[in-house]
């Protein structure tokens, strides 16, 4: 009976330290049908791996209630730290609750997790200064700044459950709004509150019927669509799709100026075709780095390195967070950007 009782207690202290020394971390990403999200999860966990640490990766298919029930499954296999890309930055609330009470540090990846006490840091690109870069390459092509206008505008904003999307619109409209007040930019569909121009999930094709409605409704007869405003990439190649079939892309009917975000291969494709106009290159291997940085601190009980303790509140806290740099790849750059840095091979853009 002592024998017996030895070998259990020896049982319960492996498993407990095995459960204590665990180096399991869980990344849990929105979805694999947005070409970014996987490179950043293979990303993270190529890197993690490097480090020694073991990673359980899980995509939610844009489904929020699998994306709880993925964190759930982390939290209880032990994870030590969370890394969360949210499909709806306010359905976390009561998971995140279970990983506090499991002394789970959370790091909101990309996408602000909201309404919560329970997420210890965030990281991302700048998102007002994505906006910025859309509205000033905008304001370039057009001559804006030089007093040429007026110009006819459309405008779209990204899903409304992304905390992202204020602020790339925000950026945007820094730099568009006082050509909109002095009529050097018209907006003939009169559509330019988020609420109306936001498109629910990033989904091209709703991106694409929301263009069709517009054609239909403001340009038949002829009028001049200089821009399109579009947040990302996969909203862009669904505005792309429906400007060809109205016929835009000939000398009298040129497309127009059109933004993007993610640098997609299918966007970078149109770029060089002419069809797009630019997109914002946040380099994803440059986050999944950070964020790497981030787990081994908070794994050897240190603070991670944050550079702005500002600007991003969760509207429970101020999320101490580590903002990187975007750039922007045109015709005229995306070799030096995307394939001289490795990101593509040119093979990938035929
Ligand atoms: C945003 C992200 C963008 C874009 C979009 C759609 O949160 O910052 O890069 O990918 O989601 O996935």
């Amino acid at each position: 009976m002592k024998r017996f009782l030895l070998v259990v207690l020896g049982i319960a202290v492996a498993l407990s330290s095995a459960f204590c020394d665990s180096k399991l971390i869980g990344v849990a990403m929105p979805t694999q049908s947005l070409q970014r999200w996987n490179q950043d999860g293979s990303n993270i966990k190529a890197q993690l791996e490097a480090k020694g640490y073991q990673v359980e990766l899980q995509y939610a298919n844009n489904d929020v209630n699998a994306q709880v029930q993925q964190l759930e499954n982390m939290i209880t296999k032990g994870c030590k730290v969370l890394v969360i890309a949210s499909i709806d930055g306010s359905s976390l609330t009561e998971v995140l609750k279970s990983a506090k009470e499991n002394n789970i540090k959370v790091i909101a990846y990309d996408r602000l997790i909201m309404n919560t006490p329970n997420v210890d840091y965030y990281a991302t690109f700048d998102n007002f200064k994505v906006g910025v870069i859309q509205g000033q390459f905008i304001e370039s092509k057009l001559g804006l700044k030089n007093g040429k206008g007026p110009f006819n505008i459309e405008l779209f904003a990204g899903s409304p459950d992304d905390n992202n999307a204020t602020f790339f619109n925000k950026g945007a409209m820094s730099i568009l709004q006082p050509y909109l007040n002095s009529g050097k930019l018209v907006v003939p569909s009169g559509q330019k509150n988020f609420t109306t121009i936001a498109i629910q999930g990033w989904d091209s094709g709703k991106a694409q019927a929301r263009m069709d409605n517009l054609i239909t409704a403001n340009y038949a007869k002829g009028k001049k669509l200089d821009a399109v405003l579009s947040p990302n990439d996969s909203l862009a190649i669904g505005i792309v799709a429906s400007l060809k079939n109205a016929g835009y892309g000939t000398a009298e009917k040129p497309y127009p100026v059109l933004t993007g975000q993610d640098c997609d291969k299918p966007n970078v494709k149109a770029l060089i075709a002419g069809q797009q106009s630019m997109s914002v290159f946040k380099d994803t291997r440059t986050l999944a780095a950070q964020v790497v940085d981030m787990v081994s601190s908070i794994m050897e009980n240190k603070p991670a390195a944050v550079n702005d303790t500002k600007t991003y509140n969760n509207t429970v806290k101020i999320v101490p967070s580590f903002l990187c740099q975007p750039v922007f790849a045109d015709k005229t750059n995306y070799k030096s950007i995307l394939i001289d840095s490795g990101y593509y091979k040119e093979s990938d853009l035929q």
